[in-house]
């Protein structure tokens, strides 16, 4: 009986550890991970934001590294050249997001 309580035990403890590492897979927070920019930006700048596709620039590049983040803000919100303009398309937090994103990749 007690060998019997102690197999329940173990196997108890092997599916909750289980169950935490099915719950928490590693965190993937950056940009190519957030669903906006796969829906929106993708097209054109690639999905690890490294462009080419439809003439979009790269978004890891001394350029985008040497953008402020008003300057990030202003081009996703407003557009540039043959960028478009996302002010009716995405909140502004989603637009944040993008920016600290971008930001992120940029730092080596
Ligand atoms: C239709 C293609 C297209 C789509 C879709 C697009 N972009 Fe762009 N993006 C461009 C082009 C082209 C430029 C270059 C604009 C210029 O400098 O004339 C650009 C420039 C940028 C820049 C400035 C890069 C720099 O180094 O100055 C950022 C930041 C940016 N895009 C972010 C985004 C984000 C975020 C999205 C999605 C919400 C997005 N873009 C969607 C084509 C696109």
């Amino acid at each position: 009986m007690k060998t019997f309580r102690f197999a329940i035990a173990v196997y108890s403890l092997f599916f909750a550890v289980v169950a935490v590492y099915a719950q928490s897979p590693p965190p993937d927070t950056g940009l190519t991970a957030n669903p906006v920019f796969e829906k929106n930006c993708a097209k054109c700048h690639g999905k690890t934001g490294e462009g080419r596709h439809f003439g979009g620039p790269p978004l890891v590049s001394e350029k985008t590294a040497a953008a402020s983040t008003d300057d990030l803000r202003n081009i996703i919100t407003n557009g540039k050249g043959r960028m478009p303009k996302y002010a009716s398309k995405l909140t502004s937090e989603e637009i944040d997001t993008l920016v600290q994103q971008i930001n992120a990749l940029n730092k080596k």
